[in-house]
This record gives C-alpha cells, structure tokens and sequence, in this order.
C-alpha cells in the first residue's frame, strides 16, 4: 500500500489513504506524524477501527486526556444507552449544541489539549458535519496592526463562559470542564511547541481579556474569529461511518454542524493532553510565559 496525502485545498487538512492505522509500521507512523504537523488536521477514510485500535492510534501522539475516570475513549452522540435521542435543553444537549460554535478543546482546563482524535459510527441524514479553520493562516493573515495589538494580549477560558452563552447555566462539578478551579489564562498568540509557528490561540471559551473593558474583549475576540474563520481557512468534513480524524488543538479551532436531534450521531473521541511545558495555563504570577516555552 502507498500512503497517499491529498491536501484539501484550504490552508489545513489533508485526506489520507493507502493507510491502515491498525497496522502502522515506524516509516508510516512518521509520516503520518509529518502530516499531522503540516496539515493541522487529517482525515483518514474508512478506517472502521476498534475502540482499542482508536486508542492505540491516538496515544501515539501522547498521553490520554481522561473526560470520564479511567475511559481512554469516550462518545460523543446524542443516544443514550437506551437508544433514545437527548432532548432540547437536556443538559447533554447543551453542551452538544455549544459545540457547534468555534472551539479548541480543553482550552478551559489548567492543561489544554494537544489534540483529538473522532471516529464516526452513526451519521444523522443531514447536518452533522465536523469543520476546522487555521489559526497559524489566520494569524499569517493579520495585519500589521492587530497582530501588534494582539501580541501581548491574554483571555482566560471558561466552559461556564460559553456555555452560559446559549443560556446554559451549569453547577460546578456538573462534567468534564465544569471544575472548581479558577479559569485558566492563555496568550491570544500561541508558540507551536513542535513547528515554532504562531497562530491565534481563540475561540468561544475565550473571554474577558485583561487590560481591555468587557465589551472591547468580545468585540475583539469576535473579531479575531470571524476574520480567522473563513475560506480559505476553513474545511468541513462529511462524515461516513467508519472514518476517523485526528486534529491539533494548539492551532486549530474546529466546530461541529447543526443537525436534527431526533437522529442520532454517535462518535467516539480519544483526546490527547498536552505537553505541560507548551499548554498550561499561564502563570499570572510569572512575568515569563510557560505557555510559550518553545
Ligand atoms: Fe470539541
């Protein structure tokens, strides 16, 4: 089989075939380790991997991201264990319905993300659809002036924050994000810690930058990713049962498409932690950045 890296055509993503990722030999891996870092985001078709073999592909890029104790992979769907479908305004819904908004995942935990890994298994008929934009092409894009005013700016990130956007006011200790500690603050420019390259650290757990009044910050901030967030920066994905996707939340935002509720979509995510060098928090007490260590 030769492995064939046929790029989207956007500034991000490729779609990778001739591939079996159950099987990686050290040639291949690397490879696919190349493009994961070229390309932001790859789309591997018809992969139909176990839940294990998910895991295995997954933890090759570091270590587990637990969402739920002890599960190193977990659903992403809208049925239940009974095979009914959540309702509107059901938390779970919520949260689901939040995530079609611009987000990188985790930016709201003390450590942020390296990267996630999404399987599909049931598609809804319509809607469903994953898509990503470039954060390294939209700083790129930035004129002179905003990537000035954006240099040594930071926003603190808040599952609360951007759930509360769509009215969803949640308890703390409610899930995965709704923790107890303060909100992480994050450099709006982020170091890639493996490529060097800058790109907008954003999306809509970002809020509240300090130095700015509250309405200048959202301004801002909606802004950066609505200019960041469009062609030839963007691609969306359709899904097909079976196809499995791996992502680089340091510099790229994604969001899922809407979709009728009262079909299923069910996915599974393997998330993958940062490096704690490269995506903790930033210090407010350091004047140094450790979320920009190199
Ligand atoms: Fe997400």
């Amino acid at each position: 089989m030769e492995v064939k890296i046929a790029p989207t055509g956007a500034t991000l993503g490729a779609l990778v075939t001739g591939i079996d990722l159950a099987e990686l030999d050290d040639a291949t891996w690397a490879t696919v380790r190349s493009a994961f870092l070229e390309y932001g985001v790859l789309i591997f078709p018809g992969q139909d991997l176990s839940d294990q073999e998910q895991i295995d592909f997954g933890g090759r890029f570091g270590d587990i991201e637990h969402l739920v104790p002890n599960m190193d992979s977990v659903p992403i769907s809208n049925q239940k264990a009974d095979g009914s479908v959540v309702e509107v305004g059901e938390h779970h819904a919520l949260v689901l319905r939040g995530n079609e908004s611009w987000h990188t995942d985790s930016s709201y935990m003390p450590l942020a993300s390296k990267a996630s890994v999404v399987s599909a298994h049931v598609i809804p008929p319509e809607g469903g659809q994953t898509e990503w934009a470039d954060m390294r092409a939209a700083y790129d894009e930035l004129d002179d002036a905003t990537r000035e005013r954006v240099a040594d700016l930071s926003a603190y990130h808040s599952l609360y924050f951007s759930q509360a956007k769509i009215g969803h006011d949640v308890e703390p200790g409610t899930g995965y994000g709704f923790h107890h500690e303060e909100p992480p603050l994050r450099p709006l420019v982020k170091i890639h810690p493996e490529t060097g390259r800058k790109a907008l650290f954003i999306g809509r757990h970002a809020y509240g930058i300090p130095g700015l009044d509250e309405a200048e910050s959202e301004t801002l901030l909606a802004d950066l990713t609505a200019f960041a967030c469009q062609a030839p920066r963007t691609y969306m994905h359709d899904w097909e049962p079976g196809d499995i996707v791996i992502w680089d939340n340091r510099c790229v935002l994604h969001r899922a498409r809407p979709y009728d509720y009262s079909a299923a979509r069910v996915m599974r995510h393997t998330r993958i932690a940062g490096d704690p060098k490269a995506e903790m928090a930033l210090d407010t007490t350091l004047k140094s950045n450790p979320g920009n260590v190199g």
